[in-house]
């Protein structure tokens, strides 16, 4: 039986940290590629020689040679430029489109049966950009973010609640950007609503501080932008996908109809194996949760409006 194999393009925070999180979890070889000479073979001796001591048995080469990148399973692409302190992601728009564009075409050339998970911001149009250039089928397309959002959100719940991560739920729907939508109706504590626990106000806080915890981090950082949190949720993807998991994951996903959008991706639960995404869940949103749905879709729109390949 042949291994899996996973690339990973662009040896930056983000995709390293995601070598990281792939090679402790043991899903299969992994590939990490970046343009810049020796930053991504020096990334990759390390955490090759982290093996002996974590007890991992997989190879980690780096490369910038796509032709190393050959038959991968999947592939998580994060090369592009971070957001610097003042910019929103979508002010990346231009410079990320041109660096995911060539990403793509490699990908498709050289591994054409894979499935490919966006990281590069602004994420749902890069995931559009990149289901535009590969021409996969939109199963083996799909963008992370909802989990991200999601994650940041039940570690708030937890930590005011003193109560444990691991039993709070939530979900996070539309573009992921500033317009995303919170939905604290759907985030439960051991399956009970926080709004048993909490107050609308500081259920509100908690919504605005998810919307702007990217933002805190990369004016924290100055250089650069959150990569634990980001690159843990999209190798959570890819494991959902390497082992079939089928979990449900609030992801960038392409939509046909679904939530009244056809043609773009925005962030939806859906359930991921191993053939992607295999279902988009469409769940029933109050008349202010779809207005602000909407919003969001309108701004993801506007972005991919002004792409050009
Ligand atoms: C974030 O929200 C990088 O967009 C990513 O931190």
């Amino acid at each position: 039986m042949k291994r899996n194999k996973i690339t990973i393009v662009g040896a930056g925070y983000v995709g390293a940290t995601c070598a990281h999180w792939a090679a402790t979890k043991e899903l299969g070889d992994i590939v990490l590629v970046d343009v810049i000479e020796g930053v991504a073979m020096g990334k990759s001796f390390d955490l090759m020689e982290s093996s002996p001591v974590e007890g991992f048995a997989f190879h980690i080469i780096g490369t910038t040679n796509y032709e190393h990148t050959q038959d991968s399973n999947v592939v998580i692409i994060c090369a592009g430029l971070p957001r610097k302190p003042g910019m929103s992601r979508d002010d990346l728009l231009a410079k990320n489109t041109q660096i995911v564009k060539s990403v793509t075409e490699q990908i498709a050339k050289y591994s054409p049966n894979s499935y490919m998970i966006v990281v590069s911001n602004p994420v749902d149009a890069m995931t559009y950009v990149t289901w535009k250039v590969s021409g996969f089928p939109t199963n083996r397309i799909m963008g992370m973010a909802g989990i991200l959002d999601a994650a940041r959100f039940r570690t708030f719940v937890a930590k005011e609640l003193d109560v444990s991560v691991e039993d709070v739920q939530a979900l996070v729907l539309g573009g992921h950007g500033d317009t995303m939508v919170p939905l604290a109706r759907y985030c439960t504590v051991a399956g009970i609503p926080i709004s048993y626990f909490l107050s609308t106000e500081r259920i509100q806080a908690i919504i605005n501080n998810t919307r702007k915890r990217g933002g805190q981090i990369v004016d924290l950082l100055k250089t650069g932008s959150a990569f634990y949190a980001p690159s843990a949720s999209a190798v959570q993807m890819a494991e959902s996908i390497i082992k079939d998991k089928k979990r449900i994951l609030s992801c960038s996903a392409y939509l046909n109809g679904e939530y009244g959008v056809k043609g773009y991706f925005i962030g939806v639960p859906v359930k991921i194996g191993g053939s992607g995404v295999e279902k988009v869940i469409e769940i029933n949103l109050t008349a202010e949760e779809q207005e602000q749905f909407n919003k969001s879709v309108k701004a993801v729109k506007d972005l991919v409006s002004r792409i050009t390949l």
